[in-house]
């Protein structure tokens, strides 16, 4: 199984963005739990993507068409405005886990609503950076790994 992780606007700056609601830990952190976590879980390979542009995350999900079993998708604040997003992952049809480090459902009212989420089979929210763990085990479990 190969995986591609989305991430969306300012998860680049993680580490420096907003610690008490994001943690202490930086990008490459993440980068480096979803890689261990494709190790352990035994997947053929595992890309990890970010971008603060919607049209650069739309071409990406696009790309992933025939190349990608799953993607693990956080996209950020596009979760909350971005009907783009949510077509191209209804249109690649690619089983999808939607991640988010804070406990969004706990957060501002703008925040309660999830476009990418409703092509997304499953939701993990809430659990810092090792909620990317948790999204790629639910992904490798629906894709009977
Ligand atoms: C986030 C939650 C979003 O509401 C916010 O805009 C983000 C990060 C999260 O991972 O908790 O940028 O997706």
């Amino acid at each position: 199984m190969k995986a591609l992780v989305i991430n969306g606007p300012n998860l680049n700056m993680l580490g420096i963005r907003e610690p008490d609601i994001y943690g202490s830990d930086t990008y490459e952190k993440l980068v480096e739990i979803c890689q261990s976590a494709a190790d352990d879980l035994g997947l053929d390979g595992i890309e990890v993507f970010q971008s603060n542009h919607e049209g650069a995350i739309v071409d990406r999900i696009q790309e992933a068409y025939g190349t990608v079993d799953g993607i693990v998708i956080n996209p950020a604040a596009y979760t909350h405005t971005s009907i783009a997003i949510l077509d191209a992952l209804k249109a690649v049809g690619i089983p999808a886990v939607e991640v988010h480090i804070s406990a969004v459902e706990e957060r501002e009212e703008f925040r309660q609503v999830s476009y990418a989420g409703m092509a997304c089979f499953a939701r993990v929210t809430g659990e810092g950076l090792q909620g990317y763990t948790h999204a790629l085990r639910l992904l490798a479990e629906k894709l009977g790994l």
